[in-house]
C-alpha cells in the first residue's frame, strides 16, 4: 500500500509527509513542481529513505500523474499542490487559476481513470483527500456566526475563488462520477518550514533582521490559528475515518487579530532573543496600505470533525507559536536559504511604496 502526496516540498505538504512517516511505514510517492514555495531542503531527514519517492511533476501533467498512480498501486491520493499566497495572486492570478483549477481538473482526470480500473475492493476502499481553505467561504463580520460546513461559498480573492473552483469540481466528481472524496477546508496555518511570504514567519524573520513588520490597514483582521502538525493530524484522522463525499472545517479555536498576533511574536521572541538595544521588537511595528479587497474575520466551526471522527487540536496558541519562533531561531540557515534573489524580488514588488 502506498499514498500519493502532491505539493509534499511545501510547508503543509512536507509537514505532513514527515509526520506520516515517523508514524507509518507506508511509503509515499511526492509530487512536486517546486515551484519557488516548493523546497527539498525541508525533506533532508528522509534522504535515503525507500519510503519516500520524490517526483519533480505539475499536478496537472495527467500522463505523469496516471502512470505513478498505476506503477504504485497507490490507495489514497492527498492533494496539497497549490499556488497558496493571497497578496501573489492579487499580482498575478494566472499561475492560481493554472494550478488550482486547471491543475486539480487533471489530476481528478487522472486520478478518476486510474480509479475506473480498479477491482471493486479497491474501487471501494481508495480516498482522494483535497486539502482545501476557510477562505472559499469569505469574510465574516465580528459577531457573525463560525463558518460551518455549509456555510455559503463567497470567495473574495484570486486565490480563494481558485480554492473554491477546485473544491467544487472535488465535489462533482463524487456527485457524478462517484469517485471516493473528502475535502478539509482549514484555517491559517503556522510552524515549522513556513515560507517567509506569509504573517507570521515574516514578521519572524524581519524582527530578527531590524526590519519594518508591516501590519496591513489597522490590524484588526480576524484569523483562526492552527499549528501545521494539527492540521496534519486532523488530514490523518479525515483520511483513515471520513466519510465519503463529506466536507471537514478544520480550525483551531483560536481568532486572534493580525495586531495581536504580531505583539504576541514580539514579546517571545523579547524573551527568547532580546535586541542589543534592550528595546522591543515591537517598535518595529509599522501600518502599511492594506491589501486589496482584504477579508476582515475567517473563523472556524471544527465542531463536526470533534464529534464525529473525535478530532481535537493538541496546540494552544500560545504553546504552538513558542514552537515555532524557536524553530526559526534554530533554522536560520534554513531561512537564509530560502531567501534568495526571487525572494527579493517579491518583497520589493509587495511592500515597495506601501508605506502608510
Ligand atoms: P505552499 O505554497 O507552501 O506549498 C505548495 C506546494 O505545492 C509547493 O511545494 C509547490 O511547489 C507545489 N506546487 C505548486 N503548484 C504545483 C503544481 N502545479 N504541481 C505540483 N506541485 C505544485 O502551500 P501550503 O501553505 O503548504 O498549502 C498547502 C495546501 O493547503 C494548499 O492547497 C492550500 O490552499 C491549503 N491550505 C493552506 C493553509 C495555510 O495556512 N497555509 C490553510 C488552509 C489550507
Ligand atoms: P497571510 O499570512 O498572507 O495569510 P492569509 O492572507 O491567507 O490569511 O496573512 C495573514 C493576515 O496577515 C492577513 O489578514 C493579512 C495580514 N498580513 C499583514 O498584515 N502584513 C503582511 O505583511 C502579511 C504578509 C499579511
Amino acid at each position: 500500500m502506498t499514498i500519493l502526496v502532491t505539493g509534499g516540498a511545501g510547508f503543509i505538504g512536507s509537514n505532513f509527509v514527515l509526520d506520516w512517516l515517523a508514524g507509518s511505514d507506508e511509503p509515499v510517492v511526492n509530487i512536486d513542481k517546486l515551484t519557488y514555495a516548493g523546497n527539498l531542503e525541508n525533506l533532508a531527514s528522509l534522504q535515503g529513505d525507500g519510503r519516500h519517492i520524490f517526483v519533480k511533476a505539475d499536478i496537472g501533467d495527467y500522463a505523469v500523474v496516471l502512470d505513478l498512480l498505476k506503477k504504485d498501486k497507490i490507495r489514497a491520493v492527498v492533494n496539497f499542490a497549490a499556488e497558496s499566497h493571497v497578496d501573489r495572486s492579487i499580482h498575478g492570478p494566472e499561475d492560481f487559476i493554472q494550478t488550482n483549477i486547471l491543475g486539480s481538473f487533471r489530476l481528478l482526470e487522472a486520478v478518476r481513470c486510474y480509479w475506473n480500473g480498479l477491482d471493486e475492493p479497491d474501487k471501494q476502499a481508495f480516498r482522494l483527500l483535497h486539502v482545501s481553505t476557510d477562505e472559499v467561504y469569505g469574510s465574516l463580520e465580528k459577531t457573525d456566526p463560525q463558518f460551518s460546513e455549509t456555510h455559503q461559498y463567497r470567495p473574495n480573492s484570486p486565490y480563494s475563488a481558485s480554492k473554491a473552483a477546485s473544491d467544487h469540481l472535488v465535489r462533482a466528481y463524487h456527485h457524478t462520477y462517484g469517485l471516493p472524496v473528502l475535502t478539509t477546508n482549514c484555517s491559517n496555518n503556522y510552524g515549522p518550514y513556513h515560507f517567509p511570504e506569509k504573517l507570521i514567519p515574516l514578521c519572524i524573520q524581519n524582527a530578527l533582521m531590524g526590519k519594518a513588520l508591516p501590519i496591513y490597514g489597522d490590524g484588526q483582521q480576524i484569523r483562526d490559528w492552527l499549528y501545521v502538525k494539527d492540521h496534519c493530524s486532523a488530514i490523518r484522522r479525515v483520511l483513515a475515518a471520513g466519510q465519503v463525499g463529506e466536507v471537514y472545517n478544520v480550525g483551531g479555536w483560536n481568532e486572534k487579530a493580525n495586531l495581536e498576533v504580531v505583539h504576541t511574536l514580539c514579546n517571545m521572541l523579547d524573551e527568547l532573543k532580546p535586541r542589543a538595544d534592550g528595546k522591543s521588537y515591537a517598535e518595529q511595528i509599522t501600518y502599511v496600505t492594506d491589501r486589496p479587497g482584504h477579508d476582515r474575520r475567517y473563523a472556524i466551526d471544527a465542531t463536526k470533525l470533534q464529534l464525529e471522527l473525535g478530532w481535537k487540536p493538541a496546540e494552544t496558541f500560545d504553546t504552538g507559536i513558542r514552537k515555532t519562533v524557536q524553530w526559526y531561531l534554530e533554522h536560520q540557515s534554513w531561512v537564509n536559504n530560502v531567501l534568495s534573489g526571487d525572494y527579493q524580488s517579491w518583497l520589493e514588488k509587495n511592500y515597495a511604496g506601501r508605506e502608510a
